[in-house]
């Protein structure tokens, strides 16, 4: 092998130059970007909390090619970061900033094949760097969807959402983005392929290796090529916003839709606050009288289902105001998904968001505490989620730099002493490694990590994501 080329400022061998110049030969060298603002954009996370380093930004377009990357880096010892459309909250999709860990970013841009759909058995199989809306454009030509939606669906994409194992607004209905996956395609970080593609919905051999790459982070696998499930289309829906008094009427407007014969398609919650700074951005109100919080249910059933909304809100103690609407309601809607983009416009720090579950029973009273966390404290907490699986978005704004741990720590306390989770659906990212002990028993970290150094001995693949 040629010698390594030499710096001319330091004299000593340029290692990055002759990695880049290899990874060049494997992916084109115009798919090497190793200059700093070329390179910007996958540096910086999206809420601008995190920002990395990296040698190079590699952008492979198939498999093999992911294969002989990972396996170069492997030989060289250079860690890689996997990134998808770097919609991520929690910084795992930015490589370390320290400078002495050499890392790649491996982005999947450029993997956006979409196989033929499979209608009988309603599945796909698509490459990692596809979008939700690709996807959904695609499926809805044959009358379905992913089963899995996101406010950020332009440009999330689905080897992000299984590595995230994604939530979103339909989970009430369809469940999170691994109850979608039925096969996966990823690269080892010793660089074999591994492949497990059937389009079965009952196969027991063994243990379920695409469910673990789900919610994985970027810490076991490349994700190279995901087989999903599709759900139909959902027909003739009604949406509606309640202005109401206490989050335990969010609950029982859920039950009094389902013992209605109504199926609900989402459900979610606002508050006062988070419908003001919305509007502050141009966002209509759901409704004039104000209120403490603002349910928003999506539900599908009977064709007089809009009948049976209006009946089970005029019997529902607790509804201060209601707007009901045919749907899809995209202005409706627009209230709830505008949150995390005015949130993230409207912080003079970068927004600490933390992502919590609780047990429905507890959702009340921690919605309650939470709210109060940061009353001792001079930053606003914006508060919203998914309330029908007890998931609540504690965004707090304006966090001085010195304060972002103990709140954080202060959030994450409230939700284990209710029994709940420190992340519901965004993973633990760089964010939260310092507490992925209090999520988990010490036995089932360890299992994580034997699982983690079978996979990764070498502790390449996205190094100080969900472990330190
Ligand atoms: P990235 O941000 O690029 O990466 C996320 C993680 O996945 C990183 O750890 C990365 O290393 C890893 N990764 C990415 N691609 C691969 C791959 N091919 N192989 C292995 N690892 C990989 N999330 C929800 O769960 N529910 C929501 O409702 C939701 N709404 C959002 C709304 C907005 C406006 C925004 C900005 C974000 C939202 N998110 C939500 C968060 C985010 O969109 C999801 O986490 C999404 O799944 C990330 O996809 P991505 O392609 O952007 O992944
Ligand atoms: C959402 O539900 O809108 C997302 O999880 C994004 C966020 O938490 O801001
Ligand atoms: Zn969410």
């Amino acid at each position: 092998m040629a010698p390594d080329p030499v710096d001319s400022a330091s004299g000593r061998p340029d290692v990055s130059r002759s990695l880049s110049e290899r990874l060049g030969e494997i992916v084109g060298s115009s798919h090497v970007l190793t200059d700093a603002d070329a390179m910007a954009g996958y540096l910086t996370d999206w809420t601008g909390r995190w920002t990395g380093s990296a040698v190079a930004v590699v952008r492979p377009l198939t498999a093999d090619e992911v294969a002989a990357v990972v396996g170069l880096c492997a030989d060289e010892g250079i860690a890689i970061c996997p990134q998808g459309g770097n919609t991520g909250l929690v910084g795992g999709s930015i490589p370390p900033a320290d400078a002495s860990t050499p890392a790649i970013v491996l982005s999947t841009a450029r993997m956006t094949d979409i196989d033929e759909i499979d209608t009988v058995g309603r599945s796909v199989g698509v490459q990692a760097g596809v979008t939700l809306a690709a996807l959904d454009a695609r499926a809805s030509s044959a009358g379905l969807r992913f089963g899995v939606d996101l406010a950020s669906r332009e440009s999330a994409t689905l080897g992000g959402m299984v590595a995230t194992n994604a939530g979103g607004t339909r989970m009430i209905r369809h469940g999170n983005t691994r109850s979608q996956l039925l096969g996966i395609e990823a690269v080892r970080a010793d660089g074999q392929i591994l492949r497990r593609w059937r389009s079965l919905v009952k196969d027991n051999v063994g243990y379920d290796v695409p469910g673990l790459l789900a919610g994985s982070e970027g810490t076991l696998a490349v994700i190279t090529r995901v087989l999903v499930r599709l759900v139909p289309t959902t027909g003739a829906t009604v949406v509606f916003v309640a202005a109401i008094d206490d989050v335990s009427v969010a609950l029982a407007l859920i039950d009094a839709v389902s013992d209605a014969g109504l199926t609900t398609e989402a459900a979610e919650i606002m508050t006062q606050a988070g419908v003001d700074l919305v509007h502050d951005h141009g966002v209509r109100r759901p409704v004039s009288s104000p209120a403490q919080f603002y349910v928003l249910l999506e539900v599908s059933g009977p064709h007089d289902a809009e009948d049976v909304v209006l009946q089970v809100l005029d019997g529902q103690p607790g509804v201060v105001d209601a707007v009901v609407e045919p749907g899809p309601a995209r202005d409706l809607w627009l209230v709830r998904e505008s949150h995390t983009e005015s949130i993230a416009r409207s912080t003079t720090t970068p927004v600490v968001k933390l992502d919590v579950s609780v047990p429905l029973r507890a959702l009340p009273a921690a919605f309650a505490e939470l709210a109060a966390i940061a009353d001792d404290d001079d930053c606003r907490p914006i508060l919203f989620g998914h309330v029908g699986d007890g998931n609540i978005h504690v965004n707090l704004l304006d966090v001085a730099e010195e304060s972002v741990e103990s709140l954080t720590d202060r959030v994450f306390r409230v939700v284990s002493a209710h029994g709940g989770s420190i992340s519901a659906e965004h993973g633990i990212g760089r964010a939260k490694v310092a507490w992925t002990g209090l999520g988990r028993s010490a036995v089932d970290l360890d299992t994580m990590k034997a699982i983690k150094t079978a996979l990764d001995p070498a502790g390449l693949l996205n190094p100080g994501v969900l472990f330190e």
